[in-house]
């Protein structure tokens, strides 16, 4: 049986919030303690956030620290996971150099995730003036082929990620196959485990449009106060229809329900009963469904579910807060654990590159294999002159 193997990670751009949280960390975390996995690599994208901000290195220096931050507050135990900062495991970019031969330009151009984020980023069509901002940079275009040798060089079986990030697996699947067809079985045909609640695939931003990011200021972030937090769950968009406390309402495409199919649990109908009681109404529920059917036929107010949601969200985010504080204050320990898993990626890249190079036949001088190299080479040399 082959070992089941995961990796994944994130581009350091900013801190981690709670759509990261819900659509990823979470679920690394219970992988990580399933015990159904022989490695874990968790990476922190450095190389691949300065594909975008070759001009603002220090912004990507300064979010690696708070990734890690960010992960172990999470709950990642580097007992159980190797932690690593992408650009210390240089064989991640010969790997990549390779297998840039095996992917055509029109290829790239097709991928979803580039196109849409090429228009984002406003390089698209504007190849004239060799600025930052002008046109697209090839390493940026080139991020998905980095991206297949990040998951290649670990072997691994399983990319547990979000689903912007499915056309990146199925171009790193084709260059398995290509460089496998080619160069004979080497590398590992990776699968793709996507997040299993819908509300966590995408996790909209507090103000009900499709994604949090930073850009918008409509993220809660793992490291934010509980006084941060309820302050933006009071302010959360709701459904603009339900004026009136007696109003029904409407659940699908209300960020407030969104949040609750993310994070409530059915314990937190015996934790906060208390939420759902005030001196003009009071309820006793024990299901968000019960929940949804009240706000559907009226009578349940926005101020009672946007409480319930902050104590909701408080409930898993103080751990995390409090683990954070901890941390805060122990940085040395946090760059040891960055230090020791790059390490140990460095070691099993370094495995997998070589298996690479004797793939490709480019293992000159491993060794006994100079001595061969020398014996055919020597004999097509004999041969031109016997030959005479
Ligand atoms: N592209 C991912 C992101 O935007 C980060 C990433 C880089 C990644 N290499 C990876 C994710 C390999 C999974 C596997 O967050």
């Amino acid at each position: 049986m082959g070992k089941k193997i995961i990796l994944t990670g994130d581009r350091p751009t900013g801190k981690l919030h709670i759509g990261h949280y819900v659509g990823s960390l979470r679920r690394r975390v219970e992988l990580q303690n399933s015990g159904n996995f022989d490695e874990i690599f968790i990476m922190i994208a450095d190389a691949q956030a300065l594909t975008d901000n070759a001009d603002n290195p220090e912004k990507v220096r300064q979010n690696i620290i708070e990734v890690a931050l960010d992960y172990l507050s999470a709950g990642l135990d580097p007992e159980k996971c190797h932690i690593f900062i992408q650009s210390q495991v240089s064989e991640l970019t010969e790997l990549t150099f390779f297998y840039m031969n095996l992917v055509t330009v029109q290829r790239l151009q097709r991928n979803p995730t580039v196109k849409q984020e090429i228009q984002l980023r406003g390089y698209s069509d504007n190849n004239e003036v060799a600025d930052n901002k002008a046109g697209t940079p090839v390493g940026f275009f080139t991020y998905p082929i980095s991206q297949a040798a990040d998951i290649t060089a670990f072997k691994a079986t399983t990319v547990p990620v979000g689903e912007d990030q499915e056309p990146m697996i199925e171009q790193t699947r084709e260059i398995v196959r290509k460089f496998n067809s080619v160069y004979g079985e080497t590398l590992v045909e990776p699968d793709i485990m996507l997040p299993d609640n819908a509300a966590c695939l995408r996790l909209p931003g507090t103000d009900g449009k499709a994604k949090m990011s930073k850009s918008l200021g409509n993220c809660i972030y793992l490291s934010d106060s509980a006084e941060d937090v309820k302050a933006k769950v009071k302010g959360m968009f709701t459904d603009p229809g339900h004026l009136q406390v007696s109003d029904p309402g409407k659940v699908e495409g209300n960020t407030v329900f969104t949040y609750l199919d993310a994070f409530c649990k059915p314990e937190h109908f015996d934790k906060f009963p208390q939420c759902f009681v005030s001196k003009k109404s009071s309820f006793e529920f024990h299901s968000l469904d019960e929940v949804k059917e009240q706000y559907r036929k009226g009578g349940l107010g926005d101020m009672m579910i946007k409480n319930f949601l902050n104590e909701v969200l408080n409930d898993t985010l103080e751990p995390i807060r409090n683990r954070r504080k901890e941390l805060e204050q122990n940085l040395p320990y946090v760059y040891q654990v960055l230090q020791e898993g790059s390490k140990a990626a460095c070691e099993v890249a370094a495995k997998t590159l070589s298996d690479v190079k004797r793939a490709m036949r480019i293992n000159y001088f491993d060794p006994g294999v100079l001595e061969e190299l020398i014996k055919e080479q020597s004999e097509r040399y004999t041969t031109v002159s016997d030959s005479k």
